[in-house]
């Protein structure tokens, strides 16, 4: 990939090698979804598909970008910066650019992905993490991980405009070889859990593109917010919904549904990220395929953010032989599910697939085979 990425950028910058060359993975969330923002658990793990960036400095008093996957460049001035707000491929890099303040010195970069976005893999997230790399390194600018998450973060909530929280840009950053990451993200500790050897993941695209922008998220997350504004009634220390007991009590019957719902998702979410390490731990992956599997039932009937097609893909997934469990991943309303299977089934559970899905389109589903992975790194 190196080579390719070094003679892409001699073409198209039209001059040398680039000084620096990244690498920042998409992500899986195994479990624990829409739990993030209300501080919960989250158990995600950093993918062997990647966005890549190489950059030099070019002389001039500009940034110049290349976006291989669109063929289009997009130049600005560094005080032009802040006016390239919004859901543009070139605004999330030039956010990070934003808030990192890094000085005025002109720079050619060129992007190239193998992470395809749209898909719920986090593919924004990645350009993100890999452009706070790629900018520290250039200008040298000291910031240790967890202040580059936040700035990635940022980067996303108030330039691209997208309310996340921050699993994906932590992810992408700290993943780690064969291992899943736990996330407290209230504390942010964090440990890594071994991805078990005798089982291998896959990832299933439903076909249906997912915008985070939507408005589907956003109200899930102010639906949390007046939740907790209601609880604080009966509960004055209340913080967020991670403070709310995983047995089901008065908070029940306080609450109007669809708000209960939605508590009752990201109250049992919690929960189950938590038995989902424990079972992980004693190597009993069929516990672990049913957490997978009622977590997709909470997001499909509480949480409401799954999609028939995610749904159909769940069902057609579990009747394969070798599945132990399968369920939506990322934000939903569309994008992909994850598949915890049996190694050495993966072919016959995506023939499986392959024979009975397809997208909104008529086509064959994009799926991966995928091993977890490093965090963000220079090449
Ligand atoms: C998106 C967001 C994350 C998280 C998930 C849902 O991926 O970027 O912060 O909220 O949705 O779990």
């Amino acid at each position: 990939m190196i080579d390719k990425i070094q003679s892409k950028f001699r073409e198209v910058f039209n001059s040398a090698q680039p000084e620096i060359v990244v690498r920042a993975p998409g992500r899986v969330n195994f479990i624990g979804e829409h739990t993030d923002y209300q501080e919960g658990f989250v158990l995600p793990g950093a993918i062997e598909r990647y966005v890549y960036l190489a950059a030099s400095f070019s002389g001039k008093k500009e940034i110049t970008l290349y976006a291989d996957t669109f063929g289009e460049y997009f130049t600005t001035s560094f005080t032009d910066i802040k006016k390239q707000k919004g859901a543009f491929w070139y605004s999330y890099l030039l956010g990070v650019a934003h808030f990192l303040q890094i000085p005025v010195k002109g720079i050619n970069i060129l992007i190239m992905s193998n992470l395809p976005a749209g898909k719920g893999l986090s593919s924004s997230a990645a350009l993100e993490t890999g452009a706070a790399l790629l900018f520290k390194r250039l200008f040298n600018i000291k910031l240790n991980d967890l202040e580059t998450i936040k700035i990635c973060q940022r980067a996303e909530n108030d330039f691209v405009g997208v309310p996340c929280g921050i699993m994906d840009q932590f992810i992408s950053l700290k993943g780690k070889k064969n291992h899943l990451l736990f996330l407290d993200t209230r504390s942010l500790d964090f440990s890594y859990y071994p991805f078990p050897q005798n089982a291998s993941l896959l990832v299933v695209d439903t076909g249906v593109k997912r915008k985070l922008n939507e408005v589907g998220y956003e109200q899930r997350k102010q639906e949390c917010e007046t939740s907790v504004k209601i609880l604080k009634k009966i509960y004055p220390q209340l913080k967020t919904l991670r403070d709310l007991p995983p047995e089901p009590g008065e908070w029940e019957d306080f609450l109007p549904r669809p708000l209960r719902k939605r508590v009752k998702h990201v109250v049992s979410e919690n929960n189950r990220v938590k038995e989902t390490c424990k079972a992980l731990k004693r190597g009993d992956l069929s516990r672990v395929g049913e957490l997978l599997v009622e977590s997709h039932q909470s997001l499909r009937d509480d949480y409401q953010v799954s999609c028939p097609e995610a749904d159909r893909l769940v069902e057609i997934s579990l009747k394969a032989e070798g599945v132990y469990g399968a369920r939506m991943t990322g934000a939903g309303f569309g994008g992909s599910i994850v598949i915890l299977c049996e190694k050495n089934k993966e072919e016959t559970v995506i023939s499986h697939i392959l024979a009975n899905y397809r997208t909104p389109e008529g086509e064959k589903p994009f799926y991966l085979k995928t091993s977890l992975e490093e965090g963000a790194c220079e090449l």
